[in-house]
Formats: C-alpha cells, sequence, structure tokens
C-alpha cells in the first residue's frame, strides 16, 4: 500500500427519491448488508486520517447507523448540490492529508485498487490536482462526460447540459468519484457557482477550477461495475446480484460446495469453512457460522447461527439467532431454533420449537416438541441435559430442568424439574370402547339415507 494519507468525504444526502422508499437509500441491504458499509469499509483499508459521511438530519435510520458505528457525520440539510454536499464534508475535516477522496454512498463497488491507482496518478506530478475516475462510453447513459485534451481533463459537462453533437463525441464518462489535492481542495469548492441549468453546485467544476489555477486534472479509466450506481430498485437488485456471485465464487474458491449458486443466497459477512455442503434454495443471513463437514440442506433459513462440525441442517429449517450448534448436530425438517444451544450428537429431526433452549449431549427431540418459553408476557429459558429423550409432542412449559438420562413419555406435558433418569408421563387415561366405532358409523349413515 502506498504511503499517502487520505480524508474522505462519503455523500449520502441526496433524495433517493426513485428508490420509491421510505429507507434511506444508502442503507438499503446488498447481500444483508446497508449500501454504505461498502464504501465504508473501502474508505477503512485506506490509510485514512480522517473521514466523514455528509447525511440529512431527517435520515434517522441511516443517522442511527452512522452513530452506532461511531463514524463521524456532517450534515447538509438542503441539497444543492455535490460540491455544496463536500464543502458541508469538509467542514469536519482539518485536511492535513496528501489526497482528498470523494466517494458516493450509492456507488458501493469502488475497489481499493483502483483508488490506489488513481493516487499514483495524482502524485505522479506536483501540478496534479484533481483526479477523476472515468469508464468508457456505454451505450446510452446519463452520465456526464469529460472532455480532455490528450490525457488532461478540461471540463466535465453535465448530460443535460450536452449538446446533441457531443454525446457521440465525448467518450469518457464521470464515474463521480474523485481524488483531490488536500491543500487545495478548500479553495476549489469555494469558487464553484450554481449557474448551470439545475441552478446547484456541480462538483465537476472543480476540474475548470483547479486548471484556472494553473494546475491539470487527470482521469483513470475503470471497469464500468466497480461503478454501478444505485438509483433505483432494479439497480440495486442488479448490485445485489453481482455481489452475490462474488461472494459465492469467494467460498467456491474456498472449497465450500454451493451445488446451485444461482439459487443459494449468502449475506456479505457469512463464515463458511472449506467443506460445506449447501444445497439449492438455502438462505444464510447475517452474522453466520458454519463449519467443517456440515450439510445444509435445501430450503432452510439460516441467521445469527452458529452451526459446528458435521452438523445437519433441514430440510426447511429455521435457524435464528443465537443458535449454537455446538458439532455434529442434526436439526431437521420443520425445526424452528432460538437461542437453542444444541450439544454434540443432540437430534432434532422432524417439527419442533427450540426457543431459549439448552439440549444436551446425544439427546433426541422427538417430532411435535414445542418449547413454551414465552408466558404471554416473558420468556423464560429451559436446560434439557444429556442422553435425555424427549418423546413426540411433548410440551416443555420454561423454565424447568429436565435432567440427564431421563425420558419423557410422547405427548407429555412437562413444566416441573425432572429428576436424572426419570421417567414422565402425564397422559390422560386411554379407554378402549369395544365396537364402539362401529354402533356410530352405522348411525350416521342411516342419519344420511333420511
Ligand atoms: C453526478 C455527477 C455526474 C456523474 C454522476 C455519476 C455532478 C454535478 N454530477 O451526477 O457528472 O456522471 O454523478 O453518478 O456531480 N448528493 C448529496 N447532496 C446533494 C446532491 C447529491 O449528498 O446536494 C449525493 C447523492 O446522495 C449521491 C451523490 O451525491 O450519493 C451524487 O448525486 P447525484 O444527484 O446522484 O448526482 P448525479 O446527478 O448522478
Ligand atoms: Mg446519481
Amino acid at each position: 500500500m502506498s504511503n499517502y494519507t487520505y480524508s474522505t468525504i462519503i455523500l449520502a444526502a441526496g433524495q433517493g427519491t426513485r428508490m420509491k422508499s421510505p429507507l434511506p437509500k444508502v442503507m438499503h441491504k446488498i447481500a444483508e448488508v446497508p449500501m454504505i458499509e461498502y464504501v465504508i469499509n473501502t474508505a477503512k483499508k485506506l490509510n485514512l486520517s480522517e473521514f466523514t459521511v455528509v447525511s440529512r438530519s431527517d435520515a434517522i435510520i441511516l443517522n442511527d447507523f452512522l452513530e452506532e458505528n461511531q463514524v463521524n457525520t456532517s450534515y447538509q440539510n438542503q441539497q444543492l448540490g455535490t460540491a455544496h454536499a463536500v464543502k458541508c464534508g469538509l467542514k469536519n475535516l482539518n485536511l492535513e492529508s496528501d489526497a482528498t477522496l470523494i466517494l458516493y454512498g450509492d456507488t458501493p463497488l469502488i475497489s481499493e485498487e483502483t483508488i490506489l491507482k488513481a493516487s499514483e496518478v495524482l502524485f505522479a506530478d506536483e501540478k496534479n490536482a484533481v483526479v477523476v475516475f472515468a469508464f468508457e462510453y456505454l451505450e446510452s447513459n446519463q452520465y456526464g462526460r469529460l472532455e480532455c485534451q490528450k490525457d488532461n481533463v478540461i471540463k466535465i459537462i453535465e448530460f443535460r447540459d450536452l449538446e446533441d453533437k457531443q454525446i457521440d463525441k465525448l467518450t469518457i464518462c464521470n464515474a463521480g468519484i474523485m481524488l483531490v489535492r488536500s491543500n487545495i481542495i478548500k479553495k476549489c469548492i469555494e469558487k464553484v457557482e450554481p449557474n448551470n441549468s439545475k441552478g446547484e453546485y456541480y462538483l465537476t467544476d472543480i476540474v475548470e477550477i483547479a486548471n484556472n489555477e494553473g494546475f491539470t486534472s487527470k482521469y483513470i479509466l475503470g471497469e464500468f461495475e466497480e461503478f454501478l450506481g444505485v438509483n433505483s430498485q432494479k439497480e440495486l437488485a442488479n448490485v445485489n446480484k453481482i455481489v452475490q456471485e462474488r461472494i459465492k465464487n469467494r467460498f467456491l474458491d474456498s472449497g465450500v460446495s454451493i451445488i446451485d449458486p444461482q439459487n443459494t443466497y449468502i449475506s456479505y459477512d457469512a463464515n463458511i469453512e472449506p467443506n460445506v455442503t449447501i444445497y439449492p434454495f438455502n438462505f444464510i443471513g447475517k452474522n453466520s457460522v458454519i463449519r467443517s463437514g456440515s450439510i445444509i440442506n435445501s430450503f432452510s433459513h439460516i441467521e445469527g447461527a452458529y452451526i459446528g462440525e458435521n452438523s445437519i441442517v433441514g430440510p426447511f429449517a429455521r435457524i435464528r439467532p443465537g443458535t449454537k450448534l455446538t458439532e455434529e448436530v442434526h436439526v431437521g425438517s420443520f425445526v424452528e431454533t432460538k437461542k437453542a444451544k444444541l450439544n454434540k450428537g443432540a437430534k432434532a429431526n422432524h417439527l419442533a420449537y427450540l426457543g431459549d433452549i439448552e439440549i444436551g449431549e446425544k439427546t433426541n427431540i422427538g417430532a411435535g416438541t414445542i418449547i413454551c418459553n414465552y408466558d404471554g408476557f416473558n420468556k423464560h429459558k429451559s436446560v434439557i441435559g444429556n442422553d435425555v429423550f424427549v418423546g413426540s409432542n411433548s410440551t416443555i412449559i420454561s423454565p424447568v430442568e429436565i435432567a440427564n438420562g431421563s425420558f419423557i413419555a410422547a405427548g407429555s406435558v412437562v413444566s416441573k424439574n425432572v429428576e436424572e433418569e426419570a421417567l414422565v408421563v402425564t397422559r390422560a387415561e386411554e379407554k378402549h370402547y369395544a365396537g364402539k366405532a362401529r354402533i356410530i358409523k352405522k348411525r350416521k349413515s342411516e342419519e344420511v339415507k333420511r
């Protein structure tokens, strides 16, 4: 990594109206993580001396997120344009760094490598003041265009201000992101005037301003994919698809067996070890760890869970936050777990709710077992020991402790602690009436005939 230091401003105060969503645009999720987190993570990889995100004070969800993550926040309460937004950010920076990087919160795929390349260009000559991130013309796009002389940028013209004949001639498009020498940015931004068709302060104007000050402006070309901006739900879905592909390729390369990558959804922060097998149609959400040798069968929804070595999950399992399957645990079809720790060799193969519970080693939870953890007011926790057999359709009313080696007969309702190796049966007496079924059926059929 180069030794240049950076002040970074992430612009995120725009309205995002085209998302048609009450959520601030940059808080929309990509692979389960807010879009802006990608940009922040990239910014943090640099030799950062300081950074700020430009937000609006009414973007409460965004501001809460920034506060939780201890991100310096600047406010722009009137959206007067990109240069104005940068100006608001500059108020919170001391600019003792070498370069100031302007990123967009809605352009999440920008890479650290491209930023470092831009720095090389900026510092190659002491006359260089600005580096514009750009890409080659792609048919019918509405990005601003660079007017260049050799490799110098003369100015940037917004798409709406282009003359017809310029549209095909100017083939280098402005991705929006810029790198500017920290010792001149403030002076250049101050000089931006809103004299354009939109009446906005355009950041793009700093190219001409710097040039007029006797500096030169440069550009670097990157892949279009890296500069993809998110302005609509459709574009969000597109970026999500790209990120999903990257995540799954990373796991495939590391030795995770994903049978049908296109039909598997994995969160950005998932930790999946090699030698895990994931069958089609699984959702692996935020904060999930899946250890080697485990198999995730189809249609399982996993979130905030630890799945230890050689475990089997699903098909059709719902593994909710706080679940810990230590190792060699089986959680089968239509089983829901929440804040549940299942120790080595425990099994719940069919139809169960396991919430706020610890289950001991080699304990078997029968089909239809429900842990009643909620009494309508509070949640309660139960503990089931090792080698316990919980018969089908049992109801465990928390809080109880069910000791090692005990046996709960099918259909029991357990509301008291169970001693070691005890048998619990809580059924109503079973009565059989010889021939009664035949009599009832006969009576019914006569009624129908009448
Ligand atoms: C901008 C560029 C355009 C470029 C395009 C690439 C300008 C004048 N134009 O246009 O040349 O091709 O990006 O995507 O810079 N924002 C604020 N406050 C504001 C306005 C914008 O924070 O007052 C933020 C937005 O949240 C967004 C970013 O700045 O993250 C870009 O704003 P946007 O309105 O999308 O600029 P474009 O018109 O796309
Ligand atoms: Mg835009």
